[in-house]
């Protein structure tokens, strides 16, 4: 991809993030509203792979069709909130690897450390797409494509549905060659790291665990 940030304002993109935001939305329509909404970004995010042709027959002759070219996509959540946006990419895209981060904070040194790392073969491959509705501070994104490039990916894109600027700019400095899509860049990060004015804890809304 060509922009380093690719903010998807498709109205119906804005419409659902809009109904995701409000508070009082219940956690079952939250979880439908990130699955639809994760289809309309996978659109996006996937919109240059590339292509080669193949030779079909359509009932009426034969034709060269374009087809996906190379390996198979890998799509990396971070857990646990990247799970949601992964459920709705995968029925987009079945055929796609699909692979896991888990990091937690150290409280001590407020580094992201691993608890988790599971990823398809030969990463080196594939476009890998990493998938995490909050990009925050950056910190665990930047960990985690530190940890996929170190499996070998090359070729990667970052997904989510918000973004802080302070979490756009770690990610450029660190890996300006991560091209990232997202629904919305909000204003500002508060003093607990979270996005404002956000959608609170992506995780606990997706999950009722609040
Ligand atoms: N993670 C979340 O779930 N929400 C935020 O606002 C920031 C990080």
């Amino acid at each position: 991809m060509s922009e380093h940030l690719t903010v998807v304002d498709h109205p119906l993109v804005q419409h659902k993030l809009t109904l995701m935001r409000r508070k009082e939305t219940a956690t079952s329509v939250f979880r439908q509203l990130l699955r639809e909404i994760s289809l309309l970004l996978a659109y996006e995010v996937t919109r240059e792979l590339e292509l080669t042709t193949e030779r079909i027959e359509t009932p009426l002759e034969p034709m060269d069709a374009p087809v996906l070219m190379g390996k198979k996509l890998a799509l990396v959540s971070i857990l646990r909130a990247g799970n949601g946006l992964l459920d709705g990419i995968l029925e987009l895209i079945p055929q796609a690897r699909v692979g896991f981060v888990g990091l937690y904070r150290d409280e001590a040194t407020l580094k992201p450390v691993q608890y988790y790392f599971k990823v398809p073969e030969a990463l080196d491959e594939r476009v890998t797409i990493v998938v995490d509705p909050m990009l925050a501070t950056g910190n665990s994104s930047v960990a985690a494509v530190d940890l996929l490039k170190k499996a070998g990916a090359r070729n990667i894109r970052f997904l989510c549905l918000l973004a802080a600027p302070e979490g756009v700019a770690r990610m450029k400095e660190a890996h300006p060659d991560v091209p990232i899509v997202t629904a919305s860049v909000d204003s500002r990060l508060n003093e607990k790291g979270y996005i404002v004015p956000g959608l609170g804890d992506a995780g606990d809304r997706m999950y009722g665990t609040k």
